[in-house]
């Protein structure tokens, strides 16, 4: 498969979300998932996204598990910053104490010995960039880390981070239907950041596979963000029927085309697709062949521009490009 850089490090063009494996989008089949992650790997993704907060350090575990055989065979990128807590919900640390306990529970939980890439999934408000940077580059020295990666921060967090220690990926929501992150990918680029779209399927949406809000679980994360509400909800229905229309004119499926328009935005960029099913994995990797012409990417502009709704609710956006 074809490689891409996050600074120094060299990946697949192509990463695993694993996070739907542990929880948020529905039923989970551990062996299917277990098959996706030994599949991936056979087809050339060495590029693994994970995370503590992942079903409360399920989804670190599960990857440890399965893929204990493996380990040299592929990069994992893992992130620290979200704190679940019994009695008062999700909130958020980047105390330097709490990163240091937080990356050791990680190297545990995977069963590894250095964690490739390591995240701050959130900034802590109350704690300044530099100092979060700062405890995560001693990391770094100690050998526990090899490269560093912040998540959804805005281009002067990019800027005055980067003073302490190089920083490989911004990890940021990033796909046709979200697309606030373009006004920071000029400075990225400058600094030799590499760009990680999530959700680069739009949580899915963007496959075509959710038109009726009863196609998700009643527990099913989604239901909570505002674009799969109420009347956004039809109307990005609308939309994303236009994205199956100019798919199908070109023989492909739209969550391929949504892949292939990502990829085609730089050789910088590196989405993860999350996926638990071993056919969706071999789907999205066929994205990598598909190269869409000047007309056509302005008919997804055209539709992808259309979208409606915040991508959080009110809350959990305050945390965005922060
Ligand atoms: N930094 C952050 O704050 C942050 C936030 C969210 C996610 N992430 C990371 O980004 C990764 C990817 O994002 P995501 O999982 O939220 O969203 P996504 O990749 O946009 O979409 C995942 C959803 O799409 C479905 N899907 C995947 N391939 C498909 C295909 N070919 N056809 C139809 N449906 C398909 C999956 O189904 P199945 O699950 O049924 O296979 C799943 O429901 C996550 O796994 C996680 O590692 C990071």
């Amino acid at each position: 498969m074809e490689k891409r850089n996050l600074g120094e490090l060299e990946v697949s063009a192509l990463g695993l979300g694993c996070m739907g494996m542990s929880e948020f989008y529905g039923k989970i089949d551990e062996k299917e998932a277990a098959n996706t992650l030994h599949t991936a790997i056979d087809n050339g993704i060495n590029f693994l996204d994970t995370a503590n907060v992942y079903g409360n350090g399920h989804n670190e575990e599960f990857i440890g598990k399965v893929l204990k055989d493996r380990r040299n065979e592929f990069m994992i990128a893992t992130k620290f910053g979200f704190v679940r807590d019994p009695e008062k919900g999700v909130g958020i640390s980047a105390k330097p104490d709490d990163v240091r306990s937080e990356v050791e529970k990680s190297l545990r939980r995977l069963r590894m010995n250095t964690i490739d890439l390591y995240y701050l999934h959130r900034v802590d408000p109350t704690i300044p960039i530099e100092e979060t940077v700062g405890v995560m580059s001693d990391l770094v020295r100690e050998g526990k880390v090899r490269y560093l990666g912040l998540s959804e921060v805005s281009a002067s967090t990019l800027k005055r981070a980067i003073k302490v220690h190089p920083i490989s990926a911004l990890q940021t929501e990033y796909s046709l239907w979200s697309r606030d992150l373009e006004s920071i990918i000029p400075v990225a680029r400058v600094l030799g950041v590499g760009i990680v779209p999530y959700s680069p399927l739009g949580r899915g949406f963007l496959s075509g596979k959710v038109k009726s809000i009863d196609d998700l679980a009643p527990d099913d994360y989604r239901r909570h963000l505002p674009r799969f509400q109420g009347e956004n909800f039809k109307r990005n229905v609308d939309l994303v029927n236009k994205l199956e229309e100019i798919a199908k004119e070109k023989g492909v499926k739209a969550s391929q085309l949504a892949l292939a328009w990502l990829l085609q935005q730089g050789d910088d960029i590196i989405p993860i697709p999350g996926t638990k099913h071993v056919n969706y994995l071999l789907e999205n990797i066929e994205a990598l062949n598909i190269t869409l012409s000047g007309d056509e990417l302005l008919q997804i502009d055209k539709v992808s521009s259309q979208i409606l709704g915040n991508r959080y609710g009110e809350l959990s956006m305050k945390y965005t490009n922060m």
